[in-house]
């Protein structure tokens, strides 16, 4: 039976903003990209190359697509809700041992753990400024003060992050490779960052893009925590492994801190069918290799191309790439989605004349640079 509202209870209904908590109503809506469904809709185009989440433009590893239909048969089932197999199966791979590891919906609900477990209304969260969403969001649930450290040449600036702690500090992000700009501190910057925070400070390493670093003195954060230190290293299956529509990442800490981090881990939270995919995407090393590969040849493309329009990017250690196109972001952005392509732009991170274009395959990299030469051209011609 369909109920009537009387007025005082549409009056009721529209003061609900009133009762949100007061942190909450802060939280900036997470502006996510474009996907190519929504433009083939708005646009009318069939072809559309989404190169605006960094996602793998190759299809995930075929054990992982094999082990996928296998785990269909199995979802009237909940899942494992410790990810006992997948768990034992990482803490190999990455030579730490299993009570090290945590298994979530993503990074992104393991960044979520991270504070729900340890933040306090209040207590200081300190991050780059543009950070990766994530970092704020989290921060502001949790009630406390978000403290943005300006990047330095498009790169952390650890020592100044280092010199904004106070004795309010509980947790410090650092993404590594950073998104939006897909630069990375060296080891011996991670070293002497580490070296000069109190104990009771605790470092995310976010590391979501680290398979496709190619520096050689990238950090090896796994040893932060054979030392001791309060250190959450963050890693995922959506970005090398093709699988970001599955929804699995994982985090690497002491055991005390995974244990803690247990205790706030929603049952059930990642469902079989990933869980399988994960597991069989690791025991394909080739997936790793032919991702980094096809990365390393768009970067060259792109970057050759950027060169030759005499645009300016920054280097990345990642699968995207953060350049000055001296256009306005948004006003290129529509241009190239009616041309058949999706990018993020910089006027979110606060540098209106920037792109962040994911490395996409050879087709849509050139499919791209086509699009972003006819929009120059049009904008140069008035
Ligand atoms: C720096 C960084 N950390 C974490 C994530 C979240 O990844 P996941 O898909 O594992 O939640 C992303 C995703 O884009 C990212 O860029």
């Amino acid at each position: 039976m369909q109920r009537i509202l009387t007025p005082s209870k549409v009056c009721a209904l529209a003061s609900i903003r009133e009762l949100i908590r007061e942190n909450v109503s802060r939280i900036k809506p997470y502006s996510p990209g474009k996907v190519s469904e929504e433009v083939k809709r708005e646009i009318g185009i069939e072809n559309v190359v989404k190169l605006a989440s960094n996602e793998n433009p190759l299809p995930p590893s075929p054990a992982a697509l094999q082990a996928m239909s296998e785990a269909l048969s199995d979802v009237r089932m909940y899942p494992d809700p410790v990810c006992f197999e997948l768990t034992r199966d990482l803490a190999r791979h990455l030579g730490v041992g299993e009570e090290s590891v945590i298994v979530g919906r993503g990074s992104d609900e393991v960044i979520h753990m991270l504070g729900l477990a340890f933040l306090q209304p209040g207590d200081q969260v300190i991050m780059a400024d543009p950070p990766f969403a994530l970092y704020p969001y989290t921060g502001t649930i949790m009630d406390c003060e978000l403290i943005r450290v300006p990047l330095k040449h498009y790169r952390h600036d650890l020592p100044a992050m280092a010199a904004a702690v106070t004795d309010k500090t509980r947790l410090i992000f650092v993404a590594n490779p950073h998104n939006p700009t897909g630069t990375a501190v060296s080891a011996a910057e991670a070293d002497a960052f580490m070296d000069g925070l109190p104990e009771d400070v605790i470092v995310a390493w976010d590391e979501a893009y680290y398979e496709y670093a190619t520096m050689p003195q990238y950090p090896n954060t796994l040893e932060y925590i054979a030392q001791g230190r309060k250190v959450l290293v963050l890693r995922t299956f959506s970005k090398i492994y093709s699988l970001a529509g599955l929804r699995i990442g994982y985090g690497i800490g002491s055991p005390e801190m995974i244990d803690a981090l247990k205790l706030v881990r929603e049952p059930f939270n990642v469902s079989s069918i990933a869980q399988a995919a994960a597991r069989a995407s690791l025991s394909d090393a080739s997936q790793v290799e032919r991702s980094r590969r096809v990365n390393e040849e768009g970067k060259g493309f792109l970057y050759d191309q950027f060169q030759k329009l005499g645009l300016e990017y920054v280097p990345t250690q990642a699968n995207f790439i953060f350049v000055d196109t001296g256009m306005d972001s948004v006003e290129l952005f529509d241009m190239l989605m009616r041309r058949g392509v999706t990018v993020r732009t910089g006027e979110i991170w606060g540098v209106p004349t920037f792109i962040r274009v994911t490395v996409g395959t050879r087709e849509e990299n050139e499919q791209f640079i086509r699009a972003l030469k006819e929009c120059l051209a049009a904008k140069a011609n008035g």
